[in-house]
């Protein structure tokens, strides 16, 4: 037994003077400066060997030594040179002269101004767009040209309401109210008013599907630090998930795991499965995804988002306009909204099936919770930690060597300091800014743009109530008709696969026999503007209105594409086929990274 008017600390201090003397005497052998630079190797060394590690988990040990040769290769100043030339040369084909293109462009405002002469100008200048009428793989999901129907009905919505701003709600009630319906009924279209949504679902209007899911990965991170105290967060996307995630992930700080899809190019829950650590703050799933047009198994991943208490994100900027009607027509259509339990947040775009203006999306979650802390809990389990966590120290006291007195400081400092991060975490809105020090004033702004534009909401409001359950419902019977067409035109090609079983309004399709870039570029030459995807190499078209008139033109100029590849294999002047071809083949992605950063550099 320990004597008690014997401090702790006395029975330590022969052992520490001890371990002083030998520990000095042992490093008294080195040089003083080995001593300093010895440790500052061993981080440096320690570092490189944890991103390394970092790199074979993330790409694998093949990707990770390929792009580590390739950084090593390039510190050698000629090959660098050359490199960079090769790559040059593959960027001016990307833009296909685009720069020759720029010559002439304006640089300055002009003196004058061109006054109402400016509309003639821009009349000109919309001359040289390429037609898009019935051409391009999503793009205009409204029918018509924009003198027409619905499209010219939004732009005098939009028109009159163009100087106003959400901002202002005291000026500008009518597109608070236009935001919040357009917000309510979208949220009614996706499971909101079922029981088993918990009757709580929010949401706020963003500038696109991009913003939507940035917002949704910031708020899930921070919902998750709020209730798990997750502070090194990481999240789980299929490969087919829209690359908003990259995005997000880099400009939220969250470690992204890209997990392969199975046979049948749907998210595999079990390879999810295998990432989820305690770390993990969300797995994601579309319906559909943009590459293939096929729905994730949502009910598997709300599942297994459930029971890891995690969230669960699911992608229906695509969807999220047609799969609730495509159910009400009798298409087998699986649960994919927030009737799906473990389903936290939603992305829909009403600028694409919505058949809104440009530039408006949703971003919807479960509950207010989650987009904004609920203070309660967190200070309540602010309390059970720092309970739990007093009782941990008093178990451990007889182990401490510092006095009680000290020990007891040292617990309040704790608890004071843990209260102050759970106040902190609690003020700390998981999607909201509030600032309050501000010398412009009390600000609050609920997504990413402070200014929004008042015109797009009003937009978007017109689209939904002008077109109603039955517009909408007539639309998706026209599309899910002509993609079905389009599928079949493209199964009876019998050079041509399609990928998967598309679920919704895209067919992918590659081939086994031809390059499927080389029909891709016959097919731009007939003016049509396909997507071109990989993993495996395929294209895609996004069937919209505007195909519904022109679908067999397209399985005809299919058809036409395939028999020229066929009878005339290889490369065409001007075509994309070998950049795309060449991209998918090269090992070192790093390269593939810099020839796009190096396009965009040099394009805006
Ligand atoms: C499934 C999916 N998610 C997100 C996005 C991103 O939407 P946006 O281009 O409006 O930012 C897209 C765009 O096509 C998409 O198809």
């Amino acid at each position: 037994m320990a004597d008690p008017s014997y401090p702790p600390l006395s029975y330590a201090t022969p052992f520490l003077l001890h371990a002083r003397a030998s520990a000095n005497s042992f490093l008294s052998q080195f040089e003083p400066l080995a001593l300093l630079v010895g440790p500052l190797i061993a981080v440096f060394l320690a570092r490189a060997l944890r991103s390394l590690i970092g790199a074979v988990q993330e790409r694998g040990i093949k990707t990770a030594l390929l792009g580590f040769f390739m950084s090593c290769i390039k510190l050698v100043p000629a090959v660098k040179r050359h490199i960079d030339a090769e790559k040059q040369k593959v960027v001016d084909k990307m833009q296909s002269g685009g720069k020759s293109r720029r010559e002439g462009w304006r640089t300055m405002l002009p003196y004058p101004g061109l006054g109402s002469g400016v509309i003639d100008l821009m009349k000109e200048e919309k001359r040289s767009d390429a037609a898009w009428q019935g051409k391009c793989s999503g793009t205009v999901y409204i029918k018509g040209n924009e003198s027409e129907g619905h499209f010219s009905l939004i732009n005098e919505a939009c028109s009159m309401f163009s100087h106003t701003n959400p901002l202002h709600l005291d000026v500008f009630q009518s597109v608070v109210r236009f935001e919040s319906e357009v917000v309510a009924m979208t949220a009614a279209l996706l499971g909101s008013k079922e029981n088993a949504s918990g009757g709580q679902v929010c949401g706020n209007m963003t500038s696109g599907g991009t913003e939507s899911i940035l917002l949704a990965m910031k708020t899930s991170r921070d919902y998750m630090k709020s209730i798990k105290g997750i502070t090194s967060p990481e999240m789980i996307i299929p490969v087919s998930a829209h690359s908003a995630y990259d995005k997000a992930a880099q400009y939220f700080n969250i470690k992204l795991w890209r997990v392969p899809v199975n046979k049948d190019f749907q998210a595999d829950v079990k390879a999810i499965r295998r990432h989820i650590n305690r770390n993990t703050i969300l797995i994601v799933g579309s319906a559909p995804g943009f590459p293939h047009g096929i729905i994730d198994p949502i009910e598997e991943l709300g599942a297994l988002a459930s029971s890891y208490n995690i969230c669960f994100h699911v992608d229906c900027c695509l969807g999220g306009f047609v799969l609730p009607f495509a159910r009400k027509l009798g298409y087998q259509i699986p649960p994919f909204d927030f009737s799906v339990k473990g389903v936290t947040s939603i992305s829909v775009d009403v600028h694409k099936y919505g058949l809104a203006p440009k530039g408006t999306s949703i971003v919807l979650y479960r509950n207010h919770d989650i987009r904004k802390v609920f203070f309660h809990l967190s200070i309540r389990c602010c309390h059970v930690y720092l309970y739990v966590r007093y009782k941990f120290l008093l178990l451990c006291y007889p182990f401490w060597f510092i006095p009680s007195n000290s020990s007891f400081i040292i617990f309040l400092f704790m608890q004071l300091f843990d209260l102050h991060a759970g106040l902190r975490a609690a003020l700390q809105q998981h999607q909201f800014v509030a600032v309050t020090e501000w010398t412009g004033g009390l600000y609050v702004s609920p997504t990413v743009a402070g200014s929004r534009p008042g015109g797009l909401i009003a937009g978007a409001w017109a689209a939904m109530m002008s077109l109603g359950q039955e517009g909408y419902m007539q639309n998706t019977g026209e599309i899910m008709q002509a993609r079905k067409k389009i599928q079949r035109g493209v199964e009876e090609i019998e050079e041509l696969f399609v990928v998967g079983k598309p679920d919704m309004t895209i067919v992918a399709f590659g081939s086994n026999v031809l390059d499927i870039f080389e029909v891709n570029d016959a097919m731009s030459s007939k003016g049509w503007h396909l997507n071109a995807l990989q993993r495996p190499n395929s294209i895609h078209i996004c069937v919209t209105l505007q195909h519904v008139p022109v679908v067999d033109d397209f399985i005809k100029d299919l058809q036409e594409s395939v028999q020229t590849v066929k009878a005339n294999p290889g490369p065409k002047d001007g075509g994309l086929a070998p950049i795309y071809g060449a991209a998918g083949r090269m090992p070192d992605r790093g390269m593939v990274h810099e020839l796009l950063v190096n396009y965009m550099d040099s394009t805006c």
